[in-house]
Parts: C-alpha cells; sequence; structure tokens
C-alpha cells in the first residue's frame, strides 16, 4: 500500500481558510476537504471543524453515523496524525488548571475564568440546547467537587427548634423530595454587549447575541427544601434567600447571589435545586453538582456549584449582587455610578434575536425571491411571547414570523420561542436591513434603539435586532 506522511495537531491547525487549505482530522487520520466543503450537504457549517477534528461535531449531527459518509471521507485522505503527539500537560500552578475540556465550536470571550457561546445559527438549530453548546459564564475556576462527599447546608430559622443547619447530601436531595422536572432558558444580562459598546464603549466581557440557551433541569424544588428546614410563607424576617457557590477567588471569596424568599415559596415560581440537565448530571462547567435555576430571572441568580442556602432580612453582600448585575440611566458614568441607587436585575425584559441571516452575509433568494430568517425571541418572569414581528426593509413593513417550541402553562412560560419567517425581499436594493422585534403576553415591546437604554456597565440591550445584510440576485 501506499503510505502516508504523518502531521502533528499543530500542522492540522494551520489549514483552517479555503485559501490555505481545509484540513481535518479523524480518528488518526488527516483529510484535506477543501474540494468536498463545496459538495458538502450541509453547507459551509462544515468548516466550524478546520483546523481540528470532526468527532465533536458529528457527535451533534447524527447524519454522518454511516459507511457512505465515512467513504467520501476516505477520498480525501491525506497523512496520518503523529502517535507521538501528546496533550499539553496542565500545569498545575495556574487555577484554571482543572477546568473541563469544552466544545471547539465555541466562541470563547475569554478562556480563564471560561466564558464562551455557540454560533447563533447552531443555537437555533434545536429547541433544547445541548449540554456542550449552551453558553458558558463562569466568574472563577470550575471547582472539582467529589459528588459522594459533597453536603448543601441550609441554615434554619432563628429562634426556632430548627436553627442548626440543615445538611443534605446529593442522594438525600435525589430521594428525600420529589424530582421536579421543567424547560428554562438562561440569558445573562450581558447579552448582546457588543451592541451597546457599538454605541459607547462599556465594562465587560463583548458578548455577541448567543449568551442565552435553554436546557429540560430536573431537581428538588427549593420550597420543599426550605419546608423541610423549617421555615414557612411566614416566617418572620425572611425576605430574602441567599445563594453561595462552591467557587473561590483567591482569598477566599466566593460567588453569591440571593432572590426573594416569596419568589422561592411561591409553588409557581418552580425554583429548583438542580441536579440533572437534558437528563445528564450537570456537567461541571454548569454547576456540578448542584445549581440553583430560577426561571424568568437573570442568570447570575442561578447559582451554580450550590454549596450553601441562608435566608435573611437582607439581600445578598456579594459584589455581583450588590456592585453588578445593575441598570442605570445612560448618562451615568463610573465618576457618577452609585450602585446603592439601583435594584438588583431579577427578572428580564422581552428579548429576540436573529440567527440567521448573519450579520455581513451575502444573501442568494430562491427562485420566489424568498429568504429564510431566523432566531429566538423570549420573555423573563414565565411571559410567553406571543408575537415576533421581522422587518425586511429596515423597519417600513412588517412580517409575523411563524413560533415553535413547547407550550408552557399560563405565567409559567420559562422557554424561548424559536420562530422563523420565509418572506421576500421587498425592494431591490443591494443591502438590506433585517430587523425583529418580540412581544411577550404583558404587550412588553422592545426599544427600538441601543442609545436610549445604554448603561456603563452593557447590560440589559433587548434593542431591536438589526442584521445588515448583501443581496445577490
Ligand atoms: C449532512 C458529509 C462535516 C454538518 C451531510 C451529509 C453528508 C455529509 C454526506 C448528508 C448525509 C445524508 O443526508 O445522508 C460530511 C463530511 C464531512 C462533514 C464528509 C467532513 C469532511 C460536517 C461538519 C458539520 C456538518 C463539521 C457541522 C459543523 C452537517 C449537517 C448536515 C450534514 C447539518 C445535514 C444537512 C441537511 O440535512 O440539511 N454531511 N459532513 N458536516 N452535515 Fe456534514
Ligand atoms: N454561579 C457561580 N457559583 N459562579 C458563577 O460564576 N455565573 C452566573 C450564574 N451562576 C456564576 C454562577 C452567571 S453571571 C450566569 S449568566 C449563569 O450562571 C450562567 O450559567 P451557565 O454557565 O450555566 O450558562
Amino acid at each position: 500500500g501506499h503510505s502516508f506522511p504523518t502531521y502533528t495537531r499543530e500542522d492540522v491547525k494551520k489549514h483552517k481558510t479555503l485559501a490555505d487549505r481545509v484540513w481535518v482530522t479523524y480518528g488518526g487520520e488527516v483529510f484535506d476537504i477543501t474540494d468536498f466543503v463545496e459538495l458538502h450537504p450541509g453547507g459551509d457549517r462544515i468548516l466550524f471543524a478546520a483546523g481540528g477534528a470532526l468527532e465533536p461535531f458529528w457527535a451533534l449531527y447524527g447524519v454522518h453515523k454511516s459507511e457512505h459518509v465515512l467513504e467520501i471521507l476516505q477520498e480525501y485522505k491525506v497523512g496520518v496524525l503523529d502517535p507521538n503527539d501528546k496533550e499539553e500537560v496542565p500545569d498545575l500552578s495556574d487555577p484554571y488548571s482543572q477546568d473541563p475540556s469544552r466544545h471547539p465550536v465555541l466562541k470563547v470571550n475569554s478562556a480563564k475564568p471560561f466564558n464562551a457561546e455557540p454560533p447563533p445559527e447552531i443555537l437555533t438549530e434545536r429547541y433544547i440546547t445541548p449540554n456542550e453548546l449552551f453558553f458558558k459564564r463562569n466568574h472563577l475556576p470550575v471547582p472539582n467537587i467529589n459528588p459522594d462527599e459533597y453536603q448543601l447546608t441550609i441554615d434554619g430559622p432563628h429562634g426556632t427548634n430548627q436553627e442548626a443547619p440543615l445538611k443534605l447530601s446529593l442522594n438525600d436531595l435525589k430521594t428525600k423530595f420529589p424530582r421536579h422536572e421543567v424547560i428554562v432558558t438562561l440569558q445573562c444580562a450581558g447579552n448582546r454587549r457588543s451592541e451597546m459598546s457599538a454605541v459607547k464603549p462599556v465594562k465587560g466581557l463583548d458578548w455577541g447575541i448567543a449568551a442565552i440557551s435553554n436546557a429540560r433541569w430536573a431537581g428538588a424544588l427549593l420550597r420543599d427544601v426550605l419546608l423541610d428546614a423549617g421555615y414557612t410563607e411566614d416566617t418572620p424576617k425572611a425576605l430574602h434567600v441567599h445563594f453561595e457557590g462552591l467557587d473561590k477567588d483567591l482569598t477566599g471569596t466566593k460567588y453569591g447571589a440571593s432572590i426573594s424568599f416569596q419568589r422561592a415559596m411561591n409553588k409557581q415560581n418552580e425554583v429548583l435545586l438542580a441536579y440533572e440537565m437534558n437528563g445528564e448530571p450537570i456537567p461541571r462547567d454548569h454547576g456540578f453538582p448542584l445549581r440553583v435555576i430560577v426561571p424568568g430571572v437573570v442568570g447570575a441568580r442561578n447559582v451554580k456549584w450550590l454549596g450553601q442556602i441562608s435566608v435573611s432580612t437582607e439581600e445578598s453582600s456579594s459584589h455581583w449582587q450588590q456592585n453588578d448585575y445593575k441598570g442605570f440611566n445612560p448618562c451615568i458614568d463610573w465618576d457618577t455610578v452609585d450602585f446603592k441607587s439601583s435594584p438588583s436585575i431579577q427578572e428580564l425584559p422581552v428579548q429576540s434575536a436573529i440567527t440567521e441571516p448573519k450579520a455581513g452575509q451575502t444573501v442568494t433568494p430562491d427562485s420566489d425571491d424568498k429568504v429564510t430568517v431566523k432566531g429566538y425571541a423570549w420573555s423573563g418572569d414565565g411571559r410567553e411571547i406571543v408575537r415576533v414581528d421581522v422587518s425586511l426593509d429596515g423597519g417600513k413593513t412588517w412580517n409575523v414570523a411563524e413560533l415553535y417550541g413547547e407550550k408552557q402553562k399560563e405565567r409559567q412560560s420559562w422557554a424561548w420561542k424559536l420562530w422563523k419567517l420565509e418572506a421576500s425581499l421587498p425592494t431591490e436594493d443591494k443591502e438590506v436591513t433585517i430587523i425583529c422585534k418580540a412581544v411577550d403576553s404583558s404587550y412588553n415591546v422592545q426599544p427600538d434603539t441601543v442609545a436610549p437604554i445604554w448603561n456603563l456597565r452593557g447590560v440589559l440591550n433587548n434593542a431591536w435586532h438589526r442584521v445588515h445584510v448583501s443581496v445577490h440576485r
């Protein structure tokens, strides 16, 4: 037989573009797929794997599990991977060396701590976001927790016979309380921050439109656990429930946040101590072995790696509750800001964004002169999305998009709706602005531009989403 040259992963990494030729690896072999890119039935998504391994992508798209696909791939073989090319040795002095590995498709906004979002067009391919694609927002290194030794501490109500803290193992949480399942969308307050920085620079990670994802969570209701710890609806001075994470900075300060006691105790809010995400134990990046899920509420209160729960007359004193995740008037700057003057963000406002086509893309209308526009829409506090309006002419005329997603109960619509519109481009223009805006069940609407809602921290951007594209007819 034919003997193939040997390449390292570094060699393969140099071939990421059509200009440099596109190489991929699969099971220890190297392929130059440049000439197949145009023939690929799945379109240019194939380029996400350029310069790396196919396995993590084919795990997402089952159509590739066939002899037929492997036969095509073999036609493009150019080499084998060097068997001595070892994985990098972790640097144990680095506090992030124990972080888990992540899917290569994620766009990394910060590596340490790890913050990343999926490509928008891949995000809205599925109603439920697979765990490996779910956006990741960590402030600190991911703690390494042994599930067999794990204990959740819940401080008891003061001045009662249950004052001693309640300690629950993971097994207690799974067996002593009914398992409750709910589909909840999480969104970071900083989602779409990059559009805010385009108006005027802000402090914060440069999130695009995908710091939002949807999953099926399962766990014990926080209400049931609080009742077990001795609290009732009328426990005196019980106003806020504090959550403390097991992730800590170099000084030992842990991540923390709080929600109102009333939100936690009201059954309808379905606040969860979740141990499962999409049918699997919660992955390490998302809070293994236990996290809080507060449906309808900003990501920041959904504390991961939960170590301790306590109840107080005051909100959490954590930096992330007091001096971050708050909105301000657009004229407030870092010299004039008084964090005490604004409430902490809890329920989020109505939101939507266009995930396809992408900004700057050239779109080719089909034979009926139509293009497909796709996106997501979501609102906080369980308000259902009732309509998404889409304009293909910069806002002169509007179409109504088709909504997809599971029907949830009234005032418990915790999950997003995906939407799609096939519409004609109404003008002969070569440059077109596509816009979307959503309406929720309270008839809340999105503001039309970013500037009037600009704030120094770059949070709460829910302005109409605009995408400029070139039309190729
Ligand atoms: C579909 C080949 C890489 C995404 C397909 C199909 C083939 C194929 C033959 C049609 C399967 C069928 O319907 O029976 C390949 C080869 C690849 C590759 C040879 C690598 C050299 C990728 C990558 C991605 C991807 C990296 C994603 C990042 C898709 C999608 C479809 C598809 C989404 C479904 C298209 C549809 O049903 O409309 N691919 N693929 N492929 N591929 Fe790939
Ligand atoms: N919990 C802990 N313990 N530490 C954190 O850094 N980040 C918060 C929240 N819970 C965080 C946390 C923020 S700001 C968000 S947006 C969500 O987790 C992100 O959850 P995800 O990484 O599962 O998407």
